[in-house]
């Protein structure tokens, strides 16, 4: 096992067979490595005809397999190492040949023996000529394997490699990753598996008397969303909020505070060991210097209130050595972006998720939209309900994360070499 492997990336299991599809292979390695997977590729005993092991060898990182008889293999059993080690089959292009095979049980080759022993999810991209995937036979073939739980991604429609036109083209690479990916239940409950995570949430109040604080309009919504969307990735997850009127998700530690002092104290008792660390709550800034201990009573003048500020969490959080992934939130009113990237670069963030607020959007409401920066980087998520966009945002985060982990790994072996 490599220093990479130590923390726990997707690990993609990709089968070539061979069809002319297979030139696309390395570009299907590229977008998967590049989305934080550990990527295996199996070929078919013919698809090196297609596309050089080699090239697939060097996109991956990793030796390509495709003998069933590897004397190198654990136990000299590479069908169940591999079935074993992924957690996700993907066969992309899949031969006609190749679905016959699964679909009947064949056990001929190494990717069609271990596809039988894997518990793993199995999705395939068909490719072939229109007239062939148009065929009662493979239309069977196809049918049975969807019955038994196997995802058909495609085919696509539009030219053929033979010249003439129909449905069979194998999907693009971006779209078959993007297809992995968005299955729920499957890869996405693997992007945080082994990792431990702190969400901070809704707004704190800051007391100026027994019946009176300053707060926000922070409602907890998007960090409670975050939360949850961070367990169901596989991560263990703390959610420390101010006070909101929301129940805790299933599955996930709660601490409730109060202050920004009690939310200080509540994450630093908790920040050894975390991997990442995720800021959403509206912390007040500032806190009156002395709460009056008896209600505050109307008087004739004008009085005044103090102000201090509070220690700030997240920055503290992300100057710690060897610390967690961090990420900061930025809700503002004017020059979003402007604004999120000094706060980025002032706390030494890993990344920050920034929105306008305003009475028509970001606090209190259903959906949101968020840039999301980075040091050398940006992306928008469209507007969408604030579960959709806490999905997407962990899957991002997830990346960002293991990513950075793995550079992490390579410059500490150079180091040590
Ligand atoms: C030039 C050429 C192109 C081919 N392209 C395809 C294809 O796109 N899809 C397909 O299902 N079979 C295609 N075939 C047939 C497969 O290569 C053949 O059925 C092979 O035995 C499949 O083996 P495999 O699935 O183990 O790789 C092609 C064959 C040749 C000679």
């Amino acid at each position: 096992m490599t220093n990479s492997e130590t923390t726990h990336r997707p690990r993609i299991l990709l089968g070539v067979t061979s069809g002319i599809a297979a030139y696309k292979s390395p570009e299907i390695v590229r977008r998967l490595t590049e989305r934080g997977c550990l990527v295996q590729v199996v070929m078919s005993t013919e698809a090196r005809k297609f596309v050089s092991p080699l090239s697939l060898q060097a996109v991956s990182g990793r030796r390509v397999r495709d003998d069933l008889w590897d004397e190198v293999a654990e136990n000299a059993m590479g069908h169940i190492e591999l079935a074993r080690w992924a957690d996700l089959v993907l066969i992309a292009p899949a031969t006609a040949s190749c679905i016959s095979c699964l679909a009947s049980g064949s056990a001929h080759d190494l990717l069609s023996t271990l596809c039988l022993a894997t518990r793993a999810p199995v999705f395939l991209a068909p490719a072939m000529n229109h007239a062939m995937w148009a065929h009662p036979a493979v239309q069977a073939n196809v049918k049975l394997l969807a019955s038994r739980g196997v995802r058909i991604l495609g085919p696509a429609e539009g030219q053929q490699a033979c010249g003439e036109e129909g449905l069979g083209r194998m999907m693009e690479p971006y779209q078959l990753v993007e297809a992995v990916f968005e299955d729920p239940k499957k890869l996405a409950s693997q992007l945080l598996k082994n990792t431990r995570v702190i969400v901070t949430a809704g707004p704190t109040r800051e007391p100026i008397d027994p019946v009176r604080y300053i707060t926000n309009r922070s409602s907890g919504k998007m960090g409670f969303a975050l939360a949850s969307a961070a367990q169901a990735a596989g991560a263990e997850v703390v959610l420390v909020s101010g006070p909101v009127a929301l129940d805790a998700p299933r599955g996930v530690g709660f601490v409730g505070v109060e202050t920004a002092e009690e939310m200080y104290e509540q994450v630093w008792q908790r920040v050894q060991g975390i991997d990442l660390f995720i800021a959403c709550a509206a912390v007040s800034d500032y806190r009156p210097q002395a709460a009056s201990s008896q209600k505050i009573k109307r008087k004739s003048m004008e009085i005044s209130l103090d102000l201090v500020r509070s220690r700030d969490t997240l920055a503290e959080v992300a100057s710690i050595t060897d610390g967690p992934f961090t990420v900061g939130f930025a809700a503002e009113t004017q020059d979003v972006k402007v604004h999120a990237r000094k706060k980025l670069d002032d706390k030494g963030l890993d990344m920050i998720a920034a929105n306008r607020v305003g009475p028509d959007c970001g606090f209190d409401q259903e959906a949101n939209a968020l840039t999301v920066l980075w040091r050398d980087g940006q992306i928008e998520l469209e507007q969408a309900a604030k579960p959709v966009l806490a999905r997407r945002l962990i899957r991002l985060i997830a990346e960002h994360y293991h990513s950075g982990r793995a550079e992490r790994n390579i410059s500490s072996q150079v180091v040590q070499a």
